[in-house]
């Protein structure tokens, strides 16, 4: 095994376990505080009139008690915490993160030929630009009056974000197009922390520390751009976890797959936020669930029209010792206990694929993503033929025989 892909892989390792923590300390107080703010009791029973709202909460054998005040108490605390470096390190990890997995390794998960002929580096070209590209578009919405109203700027965002993720998918392999959707939004999202909220509270500080009222204004940017932040987190926790169901991202319509559960997420998102405050409604997360019913219906296993004439496989051909040295040809690189893809140290999903016995265990799975999803060979950088896809499905429809 190669000592260097086997460093690169704890890197990855590493590196993925820093973006899962911090991205757990970011997304929850973020949840933690929009709870907080949609169950505040206002008017609040607290005398003092700066006080807009608030609450009182048991955990951990405590009990707190915190109050809102929209624009400070009128003096600065001497310990004044801030929410900022949970974000800033699930960003610059989930880079990290990408740069070593996808870009470093962008021959192998982001380049599929059958969607564009690509060299790696434009690949990463256009999976970089779409980050910087997609950032500057929300940016440039959230300065229009269009922020005003959340749904009409919901609808707007959903648009072009369906327009981001079918272009992508035009281009990158729908594996690499899903992440680097997830790592767009997750960048617009940590873009609105580093750029509006975080300055937008130092200057409310500053007006405080100067005897001065702040404008209030800065607080209402920063809400909003908090608030988009919250209902983004369900879609793009979905994408984190899509590139391990190839059954989701290896579609010809992954685009369409993408912006559902992205909408369905959205609105089972919304649900929480007006039942925290007392609002229920069930159509919310109803529409949810059924559009990811629609989703899964949709991508039940079916074999799909060939393209061009189909391919009629003479059944004497049908063997084992065909099947097998196809797979030997076209995925034992990758599936092997000892992979000899630079990319891989271990099987890929656990999936060895060198010992005829683990070919017939694996013949479902085998045929679902080879020959039913055309999934794999990931980005066919193997370049399996159409022949021998027919002739791996053959061989699972004669019952997968050993002989
Ligand atoms: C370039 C490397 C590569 C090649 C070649 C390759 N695969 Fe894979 N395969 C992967 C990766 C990576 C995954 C894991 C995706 C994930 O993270 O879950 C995978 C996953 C799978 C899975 C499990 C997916 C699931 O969830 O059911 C099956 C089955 C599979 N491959 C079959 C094949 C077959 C059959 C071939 C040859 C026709 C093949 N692969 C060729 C890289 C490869």
């Amino acid at each position: 095994m190669a000592l260097e892909a086997y460093l690169l892989d704890w890197a990855q390792m590493l590196v993925r376990w820093v973006h899962l923590i911090t991205g757990i300390a970011w997304i929850g107080s973020s949840f933690y505080f929009v709870w907080l703010d949609n169950h505040l009791e206002v008017p609040p029973k607290d005398p003092n009139p700066r006080v807009y709202g608030e609450i009182w909460s048991v955990h951990g054998g405590g009990f707190y008690h915190n109050r809102k005040f929209m624009t400070g108490p009128g003096w600065i605390p001497e310990r004044l915490h801030w929410f900022k470096y949970e974000a800033y390190f699930t960003w610059m990890s989930g880079m990290g993160l990408l740069a070593l997995l996808y870009w470093a390794g962008a021959s192998t998960f982001m380049v599929d030929p059958a969607v564009m002929v690509l060299e790696p580096w434009q690949a990463v070209a256009v999976g970089a630009a779409a980050l910087l590209g997609g950032w500057l578009i929300y940016e440039g919405l959230c300065r229009t009056d269009l922020v005003q109203s959340g749904l009409d700027f919901a609808v707007i965002g959903l648009v072009l974000l369906g327009v981001m993720a079918f272009g992508l998918g035009q281009v990158l392999g729908g594996r690499a197009a899903f992440i680097h959707i997830g790592a767009m939004i997750g960048t617009c999202m940590v873009g609105n922390v580093f750029f509006v909220i975080i300055p937008g509270q130092k200057k409310m500080v500053a007006a405080i520390a100067q005897g001065q009222e702040p404008d209030p204004i800065y607080g209402l940017r920063g809400k909003q751009r908090s608030v988009h932040n919250n209902y983004l987190t369900l879609p793009v926790l979905f994408i984190m976890i899509s590139n391990h169901y190839p059954m989701t991202y290896s579609g010809a319509w992954n685009w369409a797959v993408l912006m559902v559960i992205t909408v369905a997420g959205m609105l089972i998102r919304h649900f929480f936020n007006l039942k925290h405050k007392g609002i229920i409604k069930p159509w919310l997360p109803l529409t949810g669930a059924a559009l990811l019913a629609g989703v899964a219906v949709f991508l039940y296993p079916r074999p799909h029209a060939p393209k061009g004439p189909a391919i009629v496989i003479a059944p004497e051909r049908v063997t084992f010792a065909n099947v097998q040295e196809i797979i030997n040809n076209r995925c034992v690189s990758c599936h092997a206990a000892t992979p000899s893809r630079a990319a891989f140290v271990t099987a890929p999903a656990g999936i060895k694929l060198e010992e005829a016995g683990d070919i017939k265990r694996w013949a479902g799975r085998i045929h679902e993503q080879a020959v039913i999803r055309r999934a794999m060979p990931q980005g066919n950088v193997t370049a399996i033929t159409e022949e021998e896809r027919a002739l791996l499905g053959a061989w699972y429809l004669a019952g997968a025989p050993g002989k």
